[in-house]
């Protein structure tokens, strides 16, 4: 392992450009390792944006090689190409400063796919009865882990080619809604999530359910929108 690792750090906004680093390799290093490092050592000035480090909270996102990633859990060792990394904000989303991607955009499509729990019952009810062999159970304990951390909206091209598009993200969250029995908000959902912006315009490839690091498949869930909608559209009952 050689001493030093060569990185280049984006920094600045939308027009900035990379200055380079050179930072001590460590054992089991991460990403983010590295950038609190330069943060703490070399540029106090570095701005980033982590919390739990492991994993959980999602906001440690960036680009690292080209490649959006949770960087509290991507080590060096597996994406450091000739001892050299290149960190960047996450695509698709304008840049605060140096590190720090604006999240608003991709939030606030959660808000127009109709991305909030919509009540049917009260405190007086009682707990609603929800099979776990079911099959739209299954369906949506498939997207319900998703912790919002924008990797997959960062990874699709056609959020770049269309910045209405609601992306994967809030069309996976549609989904398990969707499949919730308990719900009651569907035709007011199935409305937003089938529109010039929504799950139609999905292109199929991929890259969300590639780049997701928790092995959920957006792309499966936007096939369900489709299917969904597509009955309505045809006369059919919602799902
Ligand atoms: S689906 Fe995966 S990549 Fe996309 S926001 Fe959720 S956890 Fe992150
Ligand atoms: S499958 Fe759809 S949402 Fe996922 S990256 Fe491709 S176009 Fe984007
Ligand atoms: S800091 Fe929370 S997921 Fe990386």
């Amino acid at each position: 392992m050689s001493d030093a690792l060569r990185v280049r750090v984006w920094r600045g906004g939308e027009d900035g450009r990379f200055e380079a680093f050179e930072v001590p390799r460590r054992e089991s290093q991460t990403v983010l390792d590295v950038v609190t490092y330069i943060q703490r050592t070399l540029d106090p000035t570095l701005a980033y944006r982590f919390a739990c480090r492991v994993g959980m909270c999602g906001s440690c996102a960036m680009t690292v090689n080209g490649r959006p990633r949770w960087t509290c859990r991507t080590h060096v060792d597996r994406v450091a190409e000739g001892g050299e990394v290149e960190i960047a904000p996450l695509r698709n989303l304008p840049v605060v400063r140096d590190l720090v991607a604006d999240m608003s955009e991709f939030f606030d499509k959660w808000a127009k796919a109709k991305g909030q729990f919509a009540p049917t019952r009260t405190r007086a009810d009682g707990f609603a009865v929800v099979k776990p062999d079911s099959r739209e159970r299954r369906e949506a304990d498939a997207g319900i882990e998703c912790i919002g951390c924008g990797v997959c909206y960062s990874a699709c091209d056609v959020v770049t080619w269309n910045r209405d598009y609601l992306g994967p993200a809030a069309l996976n969250r549609a989904w398990t809604l969707v499949n919730d029995s308990r719900d009651g908000g569907q035709a007011a959902r199935l409305a937003a999530v089938s529109g010039d912006a929504g799950c139609h315009s999905c292109h199929t490839h991929m890259s969300c359910t590639e780049h997701c690091p928790k092995q959920i498949s957006p792309t499966r869930s936007i096939a369900g929108l489709k299917r969904a909608t597509l009955r309505i559209a045809l006369g059919g009952e919602e799902p």
